[in-house]
């Protein structure tokens, strides 16, 4: 079917009507004017399709465009589709349904593109419809347009990025209130930050998934997400916070992506940062995206990165530009530029880096001797050590901390496996990339 030229005005079907939907139908709503004066022609949802009709929304739902029949939101009434529901499936289904139908598409799913992106660009593509996906990442930050539009004269080298506002949140309540983290996360949910499921926040995955969103763009790369290293925020403590600000560092949780050639190195953790560096002071909810280009040089884009008004924002931004290029008949010529291809993964044994490395020892002769010849065995040369205080009690730990020069992942790991079951081992060694962010 040919994409449908936009009547007046443009009929938008919302997928979801959550946080994320209930700001875009308000931002509509309070932007009526200006949005229908840089499109050309009025914006009107006309059907929100939800699972539960009876749930309370924002005011400025109507309740006659509530529908729970996903049929409704489709045909010859809806210009544009919009989906905020988030998760895999229906979800993908309903995008595909749109793109055939020739309906301009917004979506701020980075779960659903992480997962099929280069499927549903190809397929806008071949449909000669809009794609568009700013909200997907970096909520109401302006990333996906930097990457495909500004940048696209340039060669992204590296990227470091504060892509989850909830372990931002977290991370900074805990090194600044000293909140717990089950505190912090709740909090988080309550403001509306976090995932329906919160474990996708803290455990790292939604930042994985805008990584690899994002490397769509940045690198033109097809990346299959299981392949990409992810660690969460759970295992970070407040000793860790303590230590960190003794070597000049805090803690951040960040994805992390550099051009390596052929491959690409993909990896998202938490980092220990130095504190004069620009992501160190990147707080609360705020997300923020350093793209180093090889001819620009280090670019910052920093915002709110959650919460319904700052997503509706990147949103209702898409909605303008899909709506614009419909009514002048140019549909889906942003997507035709994106493009990409298959690129390897380097494997993170393979990965150079400095480490923070923290054991909780036996207070007994012999455990930092141990711990440091199995370094260097391994070739890994430590910069400084510290051991903490003196255990409080017979058999207490005491916590020794290790600040390696840069080496190589798998020579780390295969030192700290050779003595992990060492009487002197009180826990799990514990290891913290430092990462020397480019654009300082
Ligand atoms: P949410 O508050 O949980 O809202 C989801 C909405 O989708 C609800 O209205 C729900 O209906 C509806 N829905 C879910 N599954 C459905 C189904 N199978 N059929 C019909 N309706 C369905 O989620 P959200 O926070 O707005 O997030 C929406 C999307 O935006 C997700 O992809 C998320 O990752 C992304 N995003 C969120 C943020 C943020 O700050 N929250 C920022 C950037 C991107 P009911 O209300 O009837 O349950
Ligand atoms: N749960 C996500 C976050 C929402 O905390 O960043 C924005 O994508």
């Amino acid at each position: 079917m040919s994409p449908q030229r936009v009547k007046f005005p443009v009929r938008i079907a919302l997928l979801g009507c959550g946080t994320v939907g209930g700001g875009v139908i308000q931002l509509i709503r309070d932007n009526a004017e200006y949005l229908a004066s840089r499109v050309g022609a009025p914006l009107e949802v006309t059907k929100v399709l939800v699972r539960d009709i009876t749930k309370d929304r924002v005011p400025e739902c109507r309740p006659e465009w509530l529908t729970t029949d996903p049929d409704a939101v489709f045909g010859e009434e809806t210009d544009l589709v919009v989906e905020v529901m988030g998760g895999e499936d229906p979800a993908n289904e309903y995008l595909e349904r749109a793109i055939r139908e020739g309906k301009g598409v917004v979506t701020a799913n980075k779960l659903l593109l992480a997962l099929h992106g280069p499927a549903l660009v190809e397929k806008s593509i071949n449909a000669g419809v809009d794609l568009a996906f700013e909200a997907s990442v970096g909520g109401g930050i302006p990333i996906i347009r930097t990457l495909r539009e500004a940048l696209t004269s340039d060669w992204v080298e590296s990227v470091h990025a504060i892509l989850n506002g909830t372990c931002n949140y977290i991370l900074t309540k805990m090194r600044e209130e000293g909140a717990s983290f089950e505190d912090a996360l709740a909090k988080a949910q309550e403001l509306g930050y976090a995932e329906a499921e919160p474990s996708l926040d803290v455990d790292g995955h939604d930042a994985a998934q805008k990584l690899v969103v994002m490397s769509m763009l940045a690198f033109g790369a097809k990346v299959n997400i299981a392949d990409v290293p992810v660690e969460g925020i759970r295992s970070i403590d407040e000793l860790d916070f303590r230590f960190a600000e003794r070597f000049d560092m805090t803690i951040k949780h960040l994805a992390i992506g550099y051009d390596r050639g052929e491959r690409i190195e993909l990896r998202v953790h938490p980092a220990m940062v130095s504190k004069g560096s620009v992501l160190a002071n990147i707080s609360d909810v705020l997300n923020g995206a350093l793209i180093h280009g090889r001819a620009l040089g280090p670019c910052l884009t920093v915002g709110p990165g959650a919460g319904a008004m700052p997503t509706a924002v990147s949103v209702v931004a898409d909605i303008v530009d899909v709506a614009r290029s419909k009514r002048e008949g140019e549909p889906g010529l942003a997507t035709r530029g994106i493009q990409m291809q298959s690129r390897p993964l380097v494997p993170i044994d393979e990965v150079d880096s400095r480490y923070y490395l923290r054991f909780d020892v036996a207070d007994e002769p012999g455990a930092l001797a141990t711990i440091a010849t199995a370094l260097g065995d391994q070739g890994v040369s430590i910069e400084q050590m510290v051991q903490e205080g003196r255990a409080r009690a017979a058999g207490g730990a005491v916590p020794v901390v290790i600040i390696t020069h840069t080496g190589r992942e798998g020579a780390v790991r295969r030192a700290i496996e050779s003595f992990a079951e060492a009487g002197f081992m009180r826990g799990a060694a514990k290891l913290i990339r430092i990462e020397d962010v480019q654009g300082n």
